[in-house]
């Protein structure tokens, strides 16, 4: 079996690479993995990969084949997607192509958007473009928020709806694009495909090695973390506002679930969309709540959304300013639900409660809130 992987140095692809690696090494398979993956200057991707096999959040199974062995399943191909050349079309003949790589960043900033739109769906037409005609099937890893601003529960399909999304940010429309663009060109041409969409990542909770470990801390763990820190700093603690929708909530998926729901779906002929996304969004008057108390920020109230909202501290401007900028459109959202009959058929959805969430944030304070970078 051969799978083309890219994004593998990323939090989601990281952990499709273990899965795959697992898969090979317990159901025997005689597979290659082939990482599209750059370098950092000096760091070659060789070397990244090799960081991400022995380390101590490494899947033991992994630990205990050892890198050399492991790379009797690998072949690592060097660059940045920007600049790929089909030099080694021949060898991927009849891969699974797992388009993992994206650039998330949800800034509403105008200045932000060319490159976000470059940086996910213009490359995502040039490797499409490029490797088509060689592979057996195309997985395009998306999002669940590119069904954009929707009320209710919302199904599997979003390219055949008779409206068109209203998006948050320059992100979800990117993604949005690129998932219309590879289901139109498989068709066209009768390749087979799939478009799998995590909402917000969080931290591991399948299993007992590791729970709650995540690479990189994003979404509602960079505000976690812009409190943490404050309230560090000053001892007199500014009063902060949020503006929400108290009927709202944040769907969280743990990463290991969402990689394993991956691995154990991308053969499949029967879910050509699928969200990996939980049963239940995490309501956001308790998850602010829970984040504020678990990184002693007390001073702070909610509100309702409002177009004359002035700033009243340096704080609330600071929070606005950065970070609460971009997470303020998810927190004032309608309230929705994702269908999950047919992801919890493939994989039992973990149950995130209270004490989950909190034990995600905790994870990521006693760590300090430090991302991984290989
Ligand atoms: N994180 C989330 O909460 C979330 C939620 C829903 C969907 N998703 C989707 O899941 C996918 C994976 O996200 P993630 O969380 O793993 O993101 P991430 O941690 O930021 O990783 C992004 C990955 O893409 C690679 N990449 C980006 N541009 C590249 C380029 N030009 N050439 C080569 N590699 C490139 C990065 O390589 P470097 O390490 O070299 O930069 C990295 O491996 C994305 O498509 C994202 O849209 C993520």
């Amino acid at each position: 079996m051969k799978i083309i992987l890219t994004g593998a140095t990323g939090v989601l692809g990281s952990h499709i690479m273990y899965e795959i690696l697992e898969k090979f090494i317990t159901e025997k398979i005689e597979g290659t993995l082939f990482l599209i993956t750059r370098n950092k200057g000096k760091n070659s991707a060789k070397n990244r990969i090799n960081e991400l096999l022995s380390s101590s959040c490494t899947p033991k199974i992994l630990i205990e084949k050892g890198v050399e062995k492991l790379h009797s399943y690998l072949e690592i191909i060097d660059t940045d997607l920007s600049q790929i050349q089909d030099t080694f079309s021949s060898k991927i003949q009849g891969a699974y192509f797992i388009h993992s790589a994206g650039y998330v960043n949800l800034s509403t900033d105008e200045d932000q958007k060319e490159k976000i739109f470059n940086e996910n769906a213009k490359i995502t037409e040039t490797i499409f473009t490029t490797f088509h005609p060689y592979i057996k099937k195309f997985i395009y890893i998306g999002t669940a928020f590119s069904s954009g601003v929707r009320k209710g529960l919302i199904a599997n399909d979003f390219h055949n709806l008779d409206f068109e999304p209203e998006h948050r940010n320059a992100y979800e429309n990117a993604k949005f694009h690129s998932e219309n663009f590879v289901a139109q060109q498989c068709k066209k041409i009768g390749l087979p495909y799939q478009i799998l969409r995590p909402s917000v990542i969080g931290g591991k909770m399948l299993g007992e090695e590791n729970n709650y470990f995540i690479p990189k801390y994003m979404v509602f763990y960079l505000l976690a973390k812009f409190f943490h820190f404050t309230a560090q700093r000053k001892n007199e603690q500014e009063n902060v506002r949020f503006i929400v929708n108290e009927e709202t909530g944040l769907n969280i998926i743990p990463v290991d679930y969402v990689a394993k729901v991956i691995v154990s779906t991308f053969q499949r002929e029967d879910n050509q969309q699928l969200n990996i996304v939980h049963n239940k969004s995490f309501n956001i008057v308790k998850g602010l709540q829970l984040i504020m108390q678990e990184v002693g920020y007390t001073n702070f109230n909610l509100m309702q959304n409002t177009s004359d909202f002035k700033y009243k501290t340096k704080i609330e401007k600071l929070y606005y300013e950065s970070i609460g900028k971009h997470l303020k459109p998810y927190f004032t959202t309608d309230a929705n639900e994702y269908d999950t009959t047919l992801l919890n058929s493939i994989l039992e959805i973990p149950k995130l409660d209270n004490k989950a969430f909190l034990s995600m944030i905790r994870y990521a304070k006693v760590n300090n809130f430090k991302d991984i970078n290989v």
